[in-house]
């Protein structure tokens, strides 16, 4: 099984995928790290474990849909059996989802459908729910949304605060991202 994984940011969870294959966890190869603008850490942490990398930079592109072209053009040359979107803070395409249905796999930090968008733990905390978690799903052209494979409940403790919950749960994200690479990789 060939993946590559989109990022955004820190790519703290892509690490846990890259330790997993490295341990030989995890029978699958990332063929690629891409990046919707450059200088991320996502981006960084790869090309120093060796991978391969790309930056679709979304600021360089004045039409949308030549980023989407762009995206969509750069993830296919990999021949991927599945897309990552790890901390990926963009929507893609209908294009895209087209191009990879049933492929495409997201990790959002929160129990959705419940506080989807980029501020799903911060939503939750503010909304008071005694519970969230993960989920790792099947991406649609929505925010967040297309079919669940599987979720992780975390318990909110007094005090949380965005930070530290995020942090309880990207602990629980990390194992649950493994363990259904593990399964596609498998099936
Ligand atoms: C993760 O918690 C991921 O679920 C979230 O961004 C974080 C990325 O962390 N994604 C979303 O909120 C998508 N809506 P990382 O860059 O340290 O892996």
């Amino acid at each position: 099984m060939r993946i590559v994984v989109l990022v955004s940011g820190t790519g703290s969870n892509l690490q846990a995928v890259i330790d997993a294959v490295a341990a030989g966890e995890l029978p699958m190869e990332i063929a690629a790290v891409g990046a919707d603008r450059p200088g991320t850490f996502g981006i960084e942490r790869s090309a120093a474990a060796g991978l391969e990398t790309f930056v679709v930079n979304f600021k360089d592109f004045a039409a949308r849909a030549d980023w989407d072209a762009a995206l969509l053009d750069a993830v296919a040359a990999y021949k991927p059996d599945y897309v990552l979107s790890s901390g990926f803070m963009r929507i893609v395409a209908p294009g895209f989802i087209d191009a990879f249905a049933g492929r495409y796999v997201n990790t959002h930090p929160a129990l959705l459908p419940a506080f989807p968008g980029a501020h799903g733990v911060r939503d939750a905390l503010a909304y008071g729910v005694k519970v969230t978690g993960c989920t790792v799903h099947f991406a649609d052209a929505g925010v967040d949304t297309g079919p669940i494979i599987a979720q992780t409940p975390v318990a909110v403790l007094d005090g949380d605060t965005e930070e530290t919950l995020h942090e309880r749960i990207k602990v629980a994200e990390r194992e649950l991202l493994v363990k259904v690479l593990g399964d596609l990789a498998r099936a």
